[in-house]
């Protein structure tokens, strides 16, 4: 099969959890957005069978017929970039190219390893510049390439990361019914405040598990209390009621704390930023550092940013996305 373009460039949404993360891996709903800070990937073909990539400081240049074990056998700088390797290899095997290879120009505007969906988004985006050498944009098939590649790399992975960023907007997901699009009556501002401590989500997760083997009541009742405030996270975001939907986030928090997953660093980061005008604060991902989201009243946020900004950690104000993974 021959390409259709030598080139193309896409990018694919980072996403936060703005509730329910831990429970869900334990069949209760959380609540995911896609946020307005995206991964740019540009593909060019090549006629030598090399797939090369760049990213920031990291690169990567091997044949495309490497294997994994060859690939992690390599420097951290290299390493990094699997994610990435995967998906291209993977799309020129499924279309049969072997005679030639892919250059790949990397540009991220997200901070890697603290639970924003990076890995995510770049494979979606490198799984969908690849695809548009051959065809036109389809979400459906990138989503669900993207969420195998992803699965390659975190066996557990739900898939939610790889869903928001390839069709954008806020879903609720519930592990047995799937995913579901909640349309708010107002537009909500979050800042996203990053610690710069790197956490493993697999570490996190599996002392999670440990956490609920020991405290099964403790944890079952966290549990419930985490459900009932994600149903009422919906009923907010639908009626556009802000203040309720900052409550809800900061008492979210608290139940995270209870479940041991959130990290001096955090809490300041928390404390921050209630005490200079946010509407609710949590850390959003795995936790035991990564980052926190704080809601801030739409008027003020320009304010509030420039207050919270001057002290720790690094914060970006966002936007949710309705976009999701688009092309150019
Ligand atoms: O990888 P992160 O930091 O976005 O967080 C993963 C969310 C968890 O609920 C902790 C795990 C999961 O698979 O849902």
């Amino acid at each position: 099969m021959n390409t259709h373009f030598n080139r193309a460039v896409s990018s694919a949404p980072a996403k936060v959890i703005l509730f329910g993360e831990h429970f869900v891996v334990y069949n209760n709903p959380a609540i995911v957005t896609a946020i307005n800070k995206r991964i740019r990937v540009q593909a060019q073909v090549s006629d030598k069978s090399n797939i090369n990539i760049r990213s920031g400081e990291n690169s990567l240049s091997v044949p495309i017929n490497s294997n994994d074990k060859y690939i992690m056998s390599l420097d951290n700088s290299s390493i990094a970039l699997f994610p990435i390797f995967k998906c291209a290899k993977h799309v020129f095997k499924e279309k049969n190219i072997s005679n030639l290879g892919v250059n790949l120009e990397i540009d991220s505007q997200i901070p890697h390893g603290e639970g924003l969906g990076s890995s995510a988004a770049s494979c979606v985006s490198t799984v969908a510049a690849l695809y548009s050498l051959f065809s036109d944009l389809d979400k459906n098939l990138i989503y669900e390439t993207a969420r195998i590649m992803e699965q390659n790399i975190h066996s557990n992975s739900s898939g939610v990361d790889c869903y928001v960023s390839t069709f954008g907007g806020i879903v609720n997901f519930e592990p047995d019914k799937g995913f579901r699009s909640i349309r708010p009556k107002k537009k909500f501002t979050l800042l996203v405040g990053t610690s710069g401590i790197k956490h493993s989500t697999g570490k996190v997760v599996s002392q999670v598990r440990q956490f609920r083997e020991k405290n099964s009541t403790v944890f079952k009742d966290l549990s419930s209390k985490a459900e009932v405030i994600c149903k009422r996270a919906i009923s907010s975001m639908n009626e556009g009621d802000e203040s309720e939907l900052g409550n809800l986030l900061t008492e979210n928090h608290k139940l995270l704390s209870l479940l041991g997953v959130s990290h001096p660093e955090i809490e300041k980061l928390i404390e921050i930023s209630l005490d200079n005008g946010a509407l609710g604060a949590k850390l959003t991902g795995a936790g035991k550092g990564g980052a926190v989201i704080a809601l801030i009243p739409q008027d003020s946020s320009k304010e509030i940013l420039a207050k919270i900004g001057s002290g720790p950690g690094k914060w970006m104000l966002v936007e949710f996305d309705y976009d999701g993974v688009i092309l150019g």
